[in-house]
């Protein structure tokens, strides 16, 4: 294996500047998760929502895809919907179906209702486990914590789960549009403190997941959703923290989410990677963008598709390896490790 002249830690975090570094850093989206047996072992004994609000719990597995992967940043184990109960949501992940919100959100005496958030108060335990996995993690690597988007939180509240068509969310978006506004307000307010506070209790970086915005047209997220993120993203600047701006669906909506702001943009993994950057102008960095079900094909097949997304990035300073979404539960360990060790020993320099 070729020396090594940064950290993990320091790796990751030049990327997200666009600085030079000696390989290209690579972490995933849902690292910590069913694929792995070290996660399935705690889960059987606890519920999703228990291991987010016990600091050891969520902690411990928060590291487990470090000590296993060799992934140059950890990001905290825990779930865009957290911050929405302290809003006064009801939210369950029933088994097999997803988060459940038995409250939904229909109309302005719901949105009137919300709360009001203090991180600190509400969300401690989010915090406690910052501090504990920066602790143990020693610069092994970077620390990543995140927040779900106001467009895609609020199409949980919204729907009451997931959804396929985005029809609730988008009447209210169209036939209310006052009360939308309000709740993206609402919604960006407790998120840039959340968000704030993580980067004081430990996160090196922080990832905006706006994750169903692809539902969107463009006109449509400029008018109703981009003035939200945009307010999240420019609070961060007050500290010293990069964002990373992810979407899916999103190789129409590129240049609004630059606009909308963060270092590192996420790309799909529809999106080739060298189109995508050139649409962003390569003032930015990108964060992806292989396609989660390549770790199920042959060897060779999954080799060549790195070496594509590696080709794309073409060696200029600000590309972040991923997949262009989560890993699926399904996933054979030994392919992620194989990526991680493929990325680092092909783009050495
Ligand atoms: O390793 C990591 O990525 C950190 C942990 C993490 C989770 N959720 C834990 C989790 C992160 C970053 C999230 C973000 C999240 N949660 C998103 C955005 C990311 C994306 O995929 O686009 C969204 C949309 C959610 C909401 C959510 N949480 C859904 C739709 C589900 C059910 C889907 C499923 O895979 O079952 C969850 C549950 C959830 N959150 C799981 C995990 C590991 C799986 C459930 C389990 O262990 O029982």
């Amino acid at each position: 294996m070729p020396e090594r002249r940064l950290t993990s830690a320091q790796r990751f975090l030049n990327a997200c500047r666009q600085q030079p570094v000696d390989c290209t850093p690579v972490w995933f989206m849902r690292q910590a998760g069913r694929y792995m047996s070290e996660y399935r072992a705690i889960r059987a004994k606890h519920t999703l929502l228990e291991i987010c609000e016990r600091p050891e719990l969520a902690a411990e597995v928060t590291l487990q895809p470090v000590r296993r992967l060799g992934v140059d940043a950890a990001i905290l184990f825990a779930d865009i919907l957290l911050p929405l109960r302290p809003m006064g949501i009801q939210l369950e992940f029933a088994h097999g179906e997803g988060p459940v919100i038995h409250n939904p959100v229909g109309g302005a005496e719901d949105v009137d209702a919300l709360r009001p958030v203090d991180p600190y108060a509400s969300l401690s335990y989010v915090m406690e486990a910052l501090r504990l996995v920066r602790r143990e993690l020693d610069g092994r690597a970077a620390l990543i914590g995140f927040a779900g988007a106001p467009f895609t939180l609020a199409s949980y509240m919204i729907e009451g789960g997931s959804s396929r068509h985005y029809l609730k969310t988008k009447r209210l978006m169209y036939g209310d549009p006052h009360t939308w506004h309000r709740l993206m307000e609402k919604l960006a307010r407790v998120i840039a403190d959340y968000l704030a506070a993580q980067v004081a209790a430990g996160a090196q970086a922080v990832q905006l997941f706006d994750s169903w915005v692809g539902a969107l047209s463009p006109d449509d997220y400029r008018r109703y959703v981009l003035p939200y993120s945009q307010a999240i993203l420019r609070s961060l600047r007050a500290t010293e923290a990069p964002a990373i701006h992810f979407g899916t669906g999103t190789a129409c909506l590129l240049p609004l989410l630059k606009e909308a702001g963060g270092h590192v943009i996420g790309l799909d993994w529809q999106t080739p990677l060298d189109w995508g950057w050139s649409q962003l102008g390569y003032t930015v960095g990108v964060q992806g963008n292989l396609d989660p079900t390549a770790l199920f094909a042959p060897d060779a097949d999954l080799l060549g598709r790195i070496d594509r997304v590696l080709a794309q990035a073409g060696g200029r300073p600000g590309h972040i390896f991923n997949l262009g979404h989560g890993l699926l539960p399904e996933t054979p360990v030994e392919a992620v490790k194989r990526v991680v060790e493929y990325v680092h020993e092909r783009s050495s320099h």
